[in-house]
C-alpha cells in the first residue's frame, strides 16, 4: 500500500514509520510527505530517506477548500491508498475527507476521549490524572474524535515532568504507530481484493 504522511513538526513519528517499513515486510511503503510548514524539520528527514515531499502553507491559498484541493490532487496523482497524520497540526476538512474517509489515521498523545486537542500532555499533567496514553484513530470531521483503532495506557508517576512524560509517550508512539499502520494497510488490501472480484 502506498502511504502519504502529513506532518507539521519534527517528524520523529515520520522517521519511525519509515524505518519500520524498511526493516520488515510491513506491507506498506511511505512514498510521500506533505507538510503545511515549509521550515519543518520533518522535511530534512524526508530528504535523508529519499522520500518525495512537498511543503506549502494554507496562507498561500484563498481559502481552505483551495488549499485542500491542491493537496488532494497531489494525493491522487501519487496514487495514495492511506493518509497518515503524524503531528499534522490542522483539522482535515471536507475536501480531503470526502475522498479519503476511512483511509486517514491520526496519532494522539492521550488515552482518548481524555485530553483531546492541543497540548494533551500538559492537559494530563494539569489535571493531576493518574494515567494518560497514546491513541491511534481514524480521522473524522471532529478534533481527535474518530473511531479508535489502538490505545495504550501510560502511568503518570509523581516524579514525572513534562519532558519525562513526553519521552515515555513518544517511545510508545514510535512502536505503536508503525504496527497499527501495517495492520490497517493489511485490511485495506483485503477490501481491495474483495471489491476486485
Ligand atoms: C506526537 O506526539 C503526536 O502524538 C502528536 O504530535 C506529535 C508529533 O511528534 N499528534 P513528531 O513530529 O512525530 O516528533
Amino acid at each position: 500500500k502506498r502511504i502519504a504522511i502529513f506532518a507539521s513538526g519534527s517528524g520523529s513519528n515520520f522517521e519511525s514509520i519509515v524505518q519500520a517499513s524498511r526493516v520488515q515486510e510491513s506491507g506498506y511503503e511511505v512514498v510521500y510527505l506533505f507538510s503545511d510548514r515549509p521550515k519543518a524539520f520533518v522535511l530534512e528527514r524526508a530528504k535523508k530517506f529519499g522520500i518525495e515531499a512537498d511543503a506549502f502553507s494554507p496562507k498561500d491559498f484563498s481559502d481552505k477548500i483551495e488549499y485542500e484541493s491542491k493537496v488532494l490532487s497531489l494525493l491522487q496523482e501519487k496514487k495514495i491508498d492511506l493518509v497518515v497524520l503524524a503531528g499534522y497540526m490542522r483539522l482535515i476538512g471536507p475536501t480531503i475527507l470526502r475522498e479519503f474517509e476511512g483511509r486517514i489515521m491520526n496519532i494522539h498523545p492521550s488515552y482518548l476521549p481524555a485530553f483531546p486537542g492541543k497540548d494533551a500532555i500538559g492537559q494530563a499533567l494539569d489535571s493531576a490524572a493518574l494515567d494518560t496514553g497514546v491513541t491511534v484513530h481514524f480521522v473524522d470531521d471532529g478534533m481527535d474524535t474518530g473511531p479508535i483503532i489502538e490505545q495504550v495506557k501510560i502511568q503518570i508517576e509523581k516524579q514525572d515532568t513534562y519532558e519525562s512524560l513526553q519521552e515515555k509517550i513518544q517511545k510508545v508512539e514510535h512502536e505503536l504507530y508503525p504496527k497499527t499502520i501495517a495492520s490497517v494497510a493489511g485490511r485495506l488490501g483485503e477490501h481491495d481484493q474483495k471489491s476486485a472480484t
